[in-house]
C-alpha cells in the first residue's frame, strides 16, 4: 500500500442536524451544513454539491453504491420492498395490461397516451422502421461469430452518420418523441438483420401491416420462401419481457448513457455506449450467462447441489448468474412476473425445457441456503428470461440484444431528462490518487 494513503477515522462524522432540512458534517473542529433533499417517495439524500468548495474534501464511493447522480422523475425502485414503478405506475400493472409501445410512450412523455396519441405514436414505428439501405453493407463486414451486441452498438453509433439531422443537441420534447421512435424502431430492424446475417439468410424487411413485436418476429424468423406463423402466446411473452426491461433508473447502462450524453454527445453515440455497458455479464449480459450456466449444469448431469457448493467456494470464482442485485435486497419483482410467464408460455407451446427444472432447483436450493439468504441474493430479471428466449428460438447470444432493444425507451427518456435538466453539467467524478508522488524523469541509460 503506497505510504501516502490515509483513512481518516474519528475526526469526521456526518449526522442529521436538528434542522431536518440540513445535515451536519464535522471535520475536526469545523462543522458544515448540507441540504437534505427528499424525493416524492420520501427517499432522503444529502446534497453534497458544495462539499469540495466548502471543505476541500471529495467523497469516495466505490461502485457509486451510495451516490445519487441526478434527480429523476422516470422510474422508482424500492429495493428493500421489491417495488418498481414507471412514472408512478407499478410495473406489474403495465406487464398485465399495457403494451411495449404504450409503455415506451409513458416513459418518454411521462403520461399514458390518449387513443389518438397512441395511434399517432404507433404509426411512427412503421414509418421509421427502415435503416438506410447503405447500412446493410456494414453487416457484410462482420464475421458470422461476431457478438450481436458489438454489432448493435457499432450500428447504433453509425446511425449518427446517416441521420445527422436527428443528432438534436437542443432536444425539445415534441421532436424527441419522433427521434425516440426512430431509434427504437431502427434498433429492432438492426437486431433482426444481424441475426439474419449470422445465419446466412437474406434480410427480411419490416412490414407496414405488423405491430412492433410481430414485426420483429417476422424479420427474425420468416424467410424468402416461408412465412413465420406469429403466435399470440409468443407475442404476449415478449411483450411482458420488453415492458419489464424498459427502464430501471440509474443502473450501469443508463448511467453510461447519461455520462456520455452529459458531454453533449448525440443520442446515438450515448445509447451506443449504453449498449456496451449493458453487454457485461454482471449487467444485461447476465441473461446469456444464465443460459450457458444452466446448459453446463445440464450437460454435467444436473447436480444442482454440486454447483451451489462451487458458488460458495470463494476460490472457485463462480457466481450464481441471474442472482443478486445492487438495489433489490428482496425478490426482483420482474423475476417473479417472468417466472409465471415462463410457465404459461412453455405449457401453451407444449415445450419441456430441462433448463427450467434446473433453474427452479437452483432457486429452491439457494433460497434455503444461508450463504444466499444472509447476503439477500434473490433471482433477478435475468434468471428466467433466457428460458423464454430459448422457447421462442432466439439464440443465446441474442438475449442481451433483446434486453438492449427493450431498454431503448428508458435510455431515451433518461437522456432527454438529463439534457432538459436545469442543472446540466458534464459528468466528471473525482478520485483519490494513490500512485507515485512526484519524482524526476531518469534518462534510459541511467535507469536502475
Ligand atoms: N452469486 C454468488 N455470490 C454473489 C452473487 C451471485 N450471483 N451476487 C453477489 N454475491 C455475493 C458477493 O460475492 C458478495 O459476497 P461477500 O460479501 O462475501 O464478498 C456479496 O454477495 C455482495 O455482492 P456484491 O458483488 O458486492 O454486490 P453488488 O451490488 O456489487 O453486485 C451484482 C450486484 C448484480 C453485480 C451481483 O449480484 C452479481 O454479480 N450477480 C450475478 C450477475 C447477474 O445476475 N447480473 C444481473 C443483474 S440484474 C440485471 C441488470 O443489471 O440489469
Amino acid at each position: 500500500m503506497p505510504k501516502r494513503t490515509k483513512i481518516l477515522k474519528k475526526s469526521s462524522k456526518v449526522r442529521l442536524s436538528s434542522n431536518p432540512k440540513m445535515a451536519k458534517l464535522t471535520l475536526g473542529k469545523e462543522a458544515y451544513d448540507f441540504p437534505i433533499v427528499v424525493g416524492t417517495e420520501m427517499e432522503k439524500a444529502i446534497d453534497i454539491s458544495s462539499l469540495r468548495l466548502k471543505t476541500g474534501y471529495t467523497t469516495l464511493d466505490n461502485g457509486y453504491a451510495n451516490t445519487g447522480s441526478c434527480k429523476s422523475a422516470i422510474t422508482f425502485i424500492d429495493g428493500e420492498k421489491g417495488v418498481l414503478r414507471y412514472r408512478g405506475i407499478p410495473v406489474g400493472q403495465l406487464a398485465e395490461n399495457s403494451t411495449f409501445v404504450e409503455t415506451a410512450y409513458l416513459l418518454i412523455y411521462g403520461k399514458l397516451p390518449k387513443k389518438h396519441q397512441f395511434e399517432e405514436f404507433s404509426k411512427k414505428f412503421t414509418i421509421h422502421a427502415m435503416i438506410h439501405e447503405d447500412m446493410k453493407n456494414f453487416f457484410n463486414g462482420y464475421p458470422a461469430w461476431g457478438h450481436p451486441m458489438g454489432i448493435l452498438s457499432a450500428m447504433v453509433c453509425s446511425l449518427s452518420a446517416y441521420y445527422p439531422e436527428l443528432e438534436a443537441s437542443e432536444p425539445k420534447q415534441r421532436e424527441m418523441g419522433t427521434i425516440a421512435v426512430e431509434l427504437i424502431s431502427k434498433v429492432r430492424t438492426i437486431a433482426a438483420f444481424s441475426y439474419k446475417k449470422k445465419i446466412g439468410e437474406p434480410f427480411i424487411y419490416p412490414r407496414a401491416d405488423l405491430k412492433f413485436i410481430p414485426n420483429f418476429l417476422n424479420m427474425m424468423f420468416s424467410s424468402s420462401n416461408t412465412e413465420y406463423v406469429i403466435e399470440d402466446d409468443v407475442v404476449e411473452a415478449l411483450q411482458t419481457l420488453f415492458i419489464l426491461h424498459a427502464d430501471h433508473e440509474q443502473n450501469c447502462g443508463t448511467s453510461t448513457v447519461r455520462m456520455v450524453g452529459s458531454s453533449m454527445a448525440n443520442l446515438f453515440a450515448s445509447v451506443s455506449a449504453g449498449i456496451c455497458a449493458l453487454w457485461g455479464p454482471l449487467h444485461g449480459g447476465a441473461n446469456q450467462k444464465v443460459t450457458e450456466m444452466l446448459e453446463k449444469i445440464h450437460r454435467s448431469g444436473g447436480d444442482v447441489k454440486k454447483f451451489i457448493k462451487k458458488v460458495k467456494d470463494r476460490d472457485s470464482n463462480t457466481r450464481l448468474m441471474g442472482f443478486g442485485h445492487r438495489v433489490y435486497k428482496n425478490y426482483d419483482p420482474r423475476a417473479r412476473i417472468i417466472k409465471k410467464r415462463v410457465d404459461v408460455l412453455l405449457k401453451r407451446l407444449g415445450i419441456h425445457d430441462p433448463l427450467l427444472e434446473i433453474a427452479i432447483k437452483l432457486e429452491e436450493a439457494a433460497l434455503k441456503d444461508d450463504f444466499f439468504v444472509s447476503r439477500k441474493l434473490y433471482p433477478n430479471v435475468d434468471f428466467y428470461s433466457g428460458i423464454i428466449y430459448n422457447a421462442i428460438g432466439i439464440p443465446v447470444d441474442m438475449a442481451p440484444v433483446m434486453f438492449a432493444m427493450a431498454r431503448m425507451p428508458g435510455w431515451i427518456a433518461q437522456w432527454m431528462e438529463m439534457r432538459n435538466s436545469e442543472v446540466l453539467r458534464i459528468n466528471r467524478p473525482r478520485q483519490v490518487y494513490i500512485g507515485e508522488i512526484k519524482r524526476d524523469y531518469v534518462p534510459m541509460g541511467k535507469r536502475k
